[in-house]
C-alpha cells in the first residue's frame, strides 16, 4: 500500500467517525435546553425512573427487578402476610422503628406506612440488606416469615422490618407510585 492510499483510508475512517460524532452532538444540543430548565433532582428522577408491569404478579409471589443497579422486591402479599405484619406492635420493633419509606419520610414503621396501598397488598422494597448489602431471601424466609439474609443472619418480617440480627434498619422502600397496572419506580 502506497503512502497516499494509506492516507486516504485514514481520511475515510476519520470522515465516518466525524459524521457519527456530529449526529451525537446534534442530539445532545436538542436535549440540553430541556434538561437545563429542570432542577437537578427532577432531572435525576426523570432519568432514573422505570416502569414495571405488575398485572401478572399473583398473591403470595414476588417479582424482583433491577433498578439503578440494585434489586427491588415487588411483593403482592397474601391476607395472612398482611395480617401478620399489622398485628405487630411498634414496641416489638426493637431495632428500627422508622418506616424507611422514601414516600413517607419521618413516619413510623407501622405496616400502613410501608405498604404501597391502604389494604397492604403491595410491598415494594429495595432488595438490599441494611447490614452490608447482600440480597435477602424471600418467600417467607427467616424466623418472622418475611425475608432472611444469610450473609450474617438478619431476619425481616412480612413488612420487611428488621426483627433479629445485625442489620440496623428496615428494608428501604423506594420512591414509587402506581399508574394503572404499572408500578413506576423513581
Ligand atoms: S449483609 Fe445481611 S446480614 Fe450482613
Amino acid at each position: 500500500m502506497s503512502h497516499a492510499e494509506d492516507h486516504e483510508g485514514t481520511r475515510r475512517d476519520f470522515l465516518y467517525y466525524a459524521t457519527a460524532g456530529a449526529g451525537a452532538v446534534a442530539t445532545g444540543a436538542a436535549v440540553w435546553p430541556l434538561v437545563n430548565q429542570m432542577n437537578p433532582s427532577a432531572d435525576v428522577r426523570a432519568l432514573s425512573s422505570i416502569r414495571v408491569d405488575i398485572s401478572g404478579i399473583e398473591p403470595g409471589t414476588q417479582l424482583t427487578v433491577k433498578w439503578l443497579g440494585k434489586p427491588v422486591f415487588i411483593r403482592r402479599r397474601t391476607q395472612t402476610e398482611i395480617d401478620d405484619a399489622r398485628a405487630v406492635s411498634l414496641d416489638d420493633l426493637t431495632i428500627d422503628q422508622g418506616s424507611q419509606n422514601a414516600n413517607k419520610p419521618g413516619s413510623d414503621a407501622a405496616d400502613e406506612n410501608r405498604a404501597m396501598d391502604e389494604a397492604g397488598e403491595w410491598l415494594v422494597m429495595m432488595g438490599v440488606c441494611t447490614h452490608l448489602g447482600c440480597v435477602p431471601l424471600g418467600d417467607g424466609a427467616g424466623e418472622f416469615g418475611g425475608w432472611f439474609c444469610p450473609c450474617h443472619g438478619s431476619h425481616y418480617d412480612t413488612s420487611g422490618r428488621i426483627r433479629k440480627g445485625p442489620a440496623p434498619e428496615n428494608l428501604h422502600v423506594p420512591i414509587a407510585r402506581f399508574e394503572g397496572t404499572e408500578l413506576v419506580l423513581g
